[in-house]
């Protein structure tokens, strides 16, 4: 009798342990003077500022990808970027909506994060990038991709669990609570995920992405981790043209994401 009522109160407390992994300060990424001009333009999508970028090439028009952005946004050069980068090297029609409404976090620290991040949560973030998402949809793009960096991982992770899009992938996701976000994906999702994870990043860091790998294991839609060592959060986003490290962690992370939303496209 006593056994059972410890053993209740111990899988109770394991059902609500799930740890919430932090929104990274600004101190923790990398700030460098980009190394390129954006092309891409600003194009008003169901009423939200959206960054698009699109293959110089022939691009298959009933599939893009939607990047799902750092809380620096379209206040940080590398973003768009970022977003040139899956339309030029990648080859897919690709889509920043601004979710964060025209108000980044400034990435010198003046702002304080938790204070910002409230008037970003879930609840505010989430319409104006659902609208986008419909709205492609409803012009015919059928295949929808996400790549969500940091805050963006939260969203991906979302779409993921209500099944909004066809594959998605993340770095250095933030904003998650695990396991529990990922048992959620276990049960009810058919999308197949990748994660780029950073072993210096002190928000998902090794063990808790451990713990994830750990619930995705038999995931059968299909699940990667790929764990980089010698870098930080937001290594996917900016690296350091001066640090070899975080120059091939970067491209590496970009083409392993990048491949793992072809390979599902084909085949989803
Ligand atoms: C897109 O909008 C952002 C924010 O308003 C601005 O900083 C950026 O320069 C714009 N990009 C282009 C190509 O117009
Ligand atoms: C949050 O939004 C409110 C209302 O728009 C604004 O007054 C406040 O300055 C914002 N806080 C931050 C940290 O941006
Ligand atoms: C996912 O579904 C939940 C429950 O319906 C909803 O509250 C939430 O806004 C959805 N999130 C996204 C990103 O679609
Ligand atoms: C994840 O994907 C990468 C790139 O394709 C591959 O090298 C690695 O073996 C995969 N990891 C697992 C655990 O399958
Ligand atoms: C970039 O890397 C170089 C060489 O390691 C270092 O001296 C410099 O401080 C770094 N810059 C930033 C912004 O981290």
């Amino acid at each position: 009798m006593l056994f059972t009522t410890v053993t209740s109160f111990l899988l109770s407390a394991l059902a609500v342990r799930g740890a919430i992994v932090p929104q990274a300060p600004a101190s923790d990424h990398i700030f460098v003077t980009p190394s390129a001009v954006p092309t891409g333009q600003n194009v008003t999508i169901a009423g939200v500022n959206t960054y698009v970028s699109l293959p110089k090439g022939d691009f298959d028009e009933t599939r893009a990808v939607v990047i799902l952005m750092d809380v620096f946004g379209f206040g940080k050069t590398d973003n768009f970027l970022l977003t040139d980068n899956w339309a030029d090297n990648a080859g897919f029609a690709t889509y920043m909506p601004d979710y964060l409404l025209g108000d980044p976090l400034p990435q010198d620290g003046s702002v304080d994060l938790n204070t910002w991040i409230l008037n970003h949560t879930e609840a505010i973030t989430t319409p104006p990038l659902l609208a986008v998402l419909n709205e492609l949809k409803s012009q015919g793009i059928e295949k929808i991709g996400v790549s969500g960096y940091c805050f963006g991982g939260l969203y991906a992770t979302r779409l993921t669990q209500n099944n909004t899009v066809a594959v998605a992938t993340m770095a250095h996701p933030s904003l998650l609570t695990v396991p529990d976000d990922y048992e959620l994906v276990k049960a009810q999702s058919q999308v197949p995920v990748q994660i780029n994870s950073a072993d210096l990043d002190t928000g998902l860091t090794p063990a808790l992405a451990a713990e994830i790998d750990q619930v995705m294991v038999g995931y059968v839609p299909g699940y990667n981790h790929t764990a980089f060592a010698g870098v930080g959060h937001g290594f996917a986003v900016s690296a350091n043209a001066s640090d070899p490290i975080q120059v091939a962690a970067k491209e590496e992370a970009f083409e392993i994401s990048s491949n793992w939303i072809r390979t599902h496209f084909d085949t989803c």
